[in-house]
């Protein structure tokens, strides 16, 4: 499986001209939501070979993220002529990259598809690294498959758009990246000013990001071994995200991360003496700016349904990617249950 660079880009529309002019595409289909084609499209349609091409139109939010809105693709490619030999471009956040990803993957056995990310937390995460799905029955990213885009192209322009909550969302996905690479990535990314945003800044600690993933990517792309290093704070996190859903009260997937990263810091603290003085840095940024998760203790047994059910877990125990320190990644780890309870102690204490 070949593995793309992400571009962060000067000028996404000659990016995206040249990318085009490489695959040659018969005809090209972009897939997009509603905000994304009000405000970032524009700019990207001035591109030349983009002229005359489709646009799939969907709703945002994870909550569309589905099989109906990957049917309504399906059936738009398949009424208006897509072929094996079309394009996809997917631009949006990361449910559109991977929702995209998946339906072009799928369409014919699969046609290319290109990622633009328009968003902070899908340019870190969801727009490289080759994995497409959406949500099935309340379980997150449960259909899907491995299979990476022709090019992934970022431009910080378009975060400018963003508001705080989801800039915060994608710096966890930035955090839990530091965490598994090397103390001075850490230090770095503790030292951005979550106030007063830097742009500038922000672009050099997201190409570093990125490239930290990318590295565990192309060692280990179906995601047999090192890449569940990529899975910190996601076997918690996604049990919050989809219990956030349950309850009608949806979180933003950073914000679930972040208290993730904060549990399974914890974890590796009391199984393989992670330093509590990382957690306790983390716990205070995470307390002034993600909040705390409204977790009762009554929901602790469906927490732990929900982790259990994780897409992660090999035969009926309960998978977590670990550090005994910063970058001292240890994967295919277990917890009791007491354990896990301890974790949700930890994250609820001082609520
Ligand atoms: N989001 C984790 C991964 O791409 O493996």
């Amino acid at each position: 499986m070949k593995q793309s660079k992400t571009k962060i880009c000067r000028n996404v529309t000659e990016d995206l001209d040249e990318a085009i002019g490489n695959i040659k595409p018969e005809s090209i289909y972009i897939l997009t939501d509603f905000n994304t084609r009000k405000y970032c499209l524009p700019r990207m349609l001035q591109s030349k070979k983009l002229q005359g091409c489709h646009i799939i139109t969907v709703a945002d939010g994870d909550e569309n993220k589905n099989i109906d809105s990957t049917l309504h693709i399906w059936e738009y490619l398949s009424r208006n002529g897509a072929t094996r030999k079309s394009l996809m471009i997917n631009v949006g956040g990361g449910m559109i990259t991977d929702m995209g990803g998946f339906a072009a993957s799928t369409f014919k056995r699969g046609v290319d598809y290109i990622n633009v990310s328009t968003s902070l937390l899908g340019a870190v995460d969801a727009a490289t690294g080759g994995k497409t799905g959406v949500n099935f029955l309340g379980y997150k990213n449960e259909i899907g498959v491995f299979s990476p885009a022709k090019s992934v192209l970022i431009d910080v322009d378009f975060f400018r758009t963003l508001d705080i909550p989801n800039i915060r969302s994608g710096y966890a996905e930035m955090v839990k990246h530091a965490l598994i690479d090397t103390r001075r990535e850490w230090d770095n990314i503790l030292s951005f000013d979550l106030d007063t945003i830097d742009f500038d800044r922000l672009k050099t600690l997201l190409a570093a990001s990125i490239q930290i993933k990318e590295r565990i990517v192309e060692q280990d792309p179906k995601e047999e071994n090192i890449r569940k290093a990529l899975n910190l704070g996601h076997t918690f996190g996604h049990a919050f995200e989809s219990l956030s859903y349950r309850t009608g009260k949806p979180v933003l997937h950073g914000y679930a991360v972040m208290w993730g990263l904060l549990c399974e810091l914890y974890l590796s603290h009391i199984k393989l003496d992670f330093p509590k003085e990382d957690i306790l840095r983390l716990k205070n940024l995470a307390r002034e700016y993600y909040g705390v998760f409204p977790l009762d203790c009554k929901q602790y047994d469906e927490t732990l349904e929900l982790m259990t059910h994780d897409k992660k877990n090999e035969s009926d125990e309960i998978n977590f990617t670990l550090l005994a320190g910063v970058g001292d990644i240890r994967i295919n780890q277990t917890a009791t249950k007491d354990e896990i309870t301890e974790c949700l102690d930890f994250l609820r204490d001082g609520q």
